[in-house]
């Protein structure tokens, strides 16, 4: 049992918890190839893994979790995968939301949801719909996403204030913009988790991570667990975050 003492105790005690935990699940691939099997079965390890770290959020009471699981640039992977990965997410949707449900879990999807084929829009409006009124743990996936795309679609609807009149250049600033870009009405995203050994953010969340805190482990995707998760999170405490000031 730990006893807080004072309002400063607290805060401290507080905030070395983050709120709101964003992951670039890297490594599917190679955990497959190592084992010397198509990519497709390391993306079926990830589901796995997206789900031991979805209860993860849930029971240290996360306010906000946003895993990265198609990027704009996954289109460039071989027809094969990327149409095993669609029947993937739409078995996944179709399969698991109603556990999500049942834990208070709320679901949107963030990202240029048009291009996929209408049997995955589909099941994602479903899904978003079922945990709308959801007030636990806020699950955010991207797919098809990218962090410049969502600034330019941010850009385009404050031209569109413009044009109508409702808005004037000069009132462009960060506030007028935030207000446009995904995820703005959520928990900042206090820390990004990446696996699989590259330190780099691949056009994820850009105007979301002005702040966060960055931790990277070589663990491939399908071998994230409790304890990998409970190492990100020792290291966020760890870290003295001073937003710039
Ligand atoms: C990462 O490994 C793979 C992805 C980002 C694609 C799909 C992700 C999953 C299936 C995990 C969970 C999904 C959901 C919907 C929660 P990679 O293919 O880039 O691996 P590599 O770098 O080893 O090639």
């Amino acid at each position: 049992m730990i006893f807080l003492q004072n309002q400063d105790n607290i805060k401290e005690f507080i905030s070395s918890f983050p709120r709101h935990v964003a992951i670039i699940m890297d490594g599917n691939g190679r955990w497959a190839k190592i084992r010397g099997k198509l990519r497709i079965f390391g993306h079926q390890a990830g589901i796995k893994a997206a789900r031991r770290a979805i209860n993860f959020a849930i029971k240290r009471h996360f306010d906000a979790l946003t895993l990265y699981a198609f990027s704009s640039e996954n289109w460039r992977r071989s027809d094969q995968e990327v149409s095993s990965l669609m029947q993937l997410f739409i078995h996944v949707l179709d399969n698991e939301m109603k556990k999500l449900h049942k834990y208070n879990v709320r679901l949107r999807i963030i990202g240029d949801i048009k291009r996929f084929e209408m049997q995955l829009q589909n099941s994602i409006r479903r899904s978003e719909r079922l945990t709308c009124n959801n007030n636990g743990l806020m699950l955010t996936i991207a797919a098809n996403y990218g962090g410049r795309w969502d600034i330019i679609q941010g850009v385009k609807q404050l031209a569109i204030l413009i044009r109508q009149g409702v808005l004037h250049p000069d009132q462009i600033d960060e506030n007028a913009l935030c207000k446009y870009i995904c995820m703005h009405e959520l928990a900042p995203v206090d820390l990004v988790i990446r696996t699989g050994g590259e330190h780099r953010i691949s056009n994820f969340l850009l105007w979301q991570i002005a702040y966060a805190e960055l931790f990277f482990t070589d663990v491939l995707w399908p071998d994230f667990n409790d304890t990998v998760f409970e190492n990100a999170l020792n290291s966020f405490a760890k870290r003295e975050r001073r937003f710039g000031g």
